[in-house]
């Protein structure tokens, strides 16, 4: 089955049909779900999805683009929230330098002290970074060594996923690689190992072809698996099986 490794049920797009979606997500294959969190408050609905529904785990993170919110006290409850039944991962942390909503000082600050939790928790991480390489690469050369975890939505060069990969990091690959003008992700997906990979939607954000624009959710992850199936040569089977083993691996869900 489908490990859809990346997902966002909490946000608001779903109120309308959240749950006649997730209760069909079985009989459409897909095995288990990663709700990850961004902000204070996701922390709070992703934990109350993984309650709700026994195929749903839950990260605890904040999003650089939520990073100003973040204090000592704030922190400290993040720490309590990442020991709490379910937990799989601390994500989603990184930088974001073109929403650019905290300064380049704030964001960097609140990725490493997230990174130093991970490491404390002995819990893999989910990256985020966008416009941001070389720094989200310095940072984890520094403080990301050895930890596990995905590089989540990659968007940047084949040579910079290789060498995450030899870092010990996954990449995250969603609806993009469908997409006609995706030529570096697509060129990553053929340059790294399928046993690296992790599929994920990032809905309700980033459908695939050929529901391009609409509201995304894990029952297209299909359309994906397909996508890297076609750029490594295997099946979308064989596709779907080694990521999901990949997931479970990293997640440490055997
Ligand atoms: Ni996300």
């Amino acid at each position: 089955m489908i490990f859809e490794s990346h997902a966002h049920y909490d946000d608001q797009t779903f109120d309308v049909d959240r749950e006649e979606l997730l209760k069909k997500m079985p009989e459409w294959g897909i095995g288990r779900i990663v709700n990850v969190s961004a902000s204070l408050s996701g922390v709070e609905s992703t934990w109350k999805l993984t309650q709700q529904y026994p195929f749903i785990y839950g990260t605890v993170g904040i999003h650089p683009d939520e990073v100003a919110d973040l204090d000592e006290e704030k922190f400290s409850w993040l720490r309590i929230q990442c020991t709490r039944d379910k937990i799989v991962a601390v994500g989603e942390i990184g930088l974001d330098y073109y929403w650019d909503k905290a300064s380049h000082e704030t964001q960097k600050y609140w990725f490493i002290r997230q990174l130093a939790l991970a490491r404390e928790l002995k819990l893999p991480v989910i990256i985020h970074s966008r416009e941001a390489a070389q720094d989200t690469m310095d940072i984890l050369k520094e403080y990301g060594e050895g930890l596990g975890g995905v590089i989540h939505c990659f968007s940047y060069a084949p040579e910079m996923a290789r060498e995450y990969v030899k870092m010990g990091y996954y990449i995250g690959v969603g609806g993009v690689v469908t997409f006609k003008n995706a030529k570096k992700l697509k060129e990553t997906v053929q340059q790294i190992p399928l046993e690296r990979i992790l599929l994920e939607t990032d809905c309700p954000y980033l459908a695939p072809v050929p529901f391009r624009g609409k509201r995304n959710n894990s029952q297209y992850l299909v359309y994906v698996a397909e996508a890297v199936g076609a750029l490594k040569g295997v099946s979308a089977q064989e596709v779907i099986e080694v990521t999901d083993k990949n997931a479970r691996k990293m997640y440490d869900l055997q």
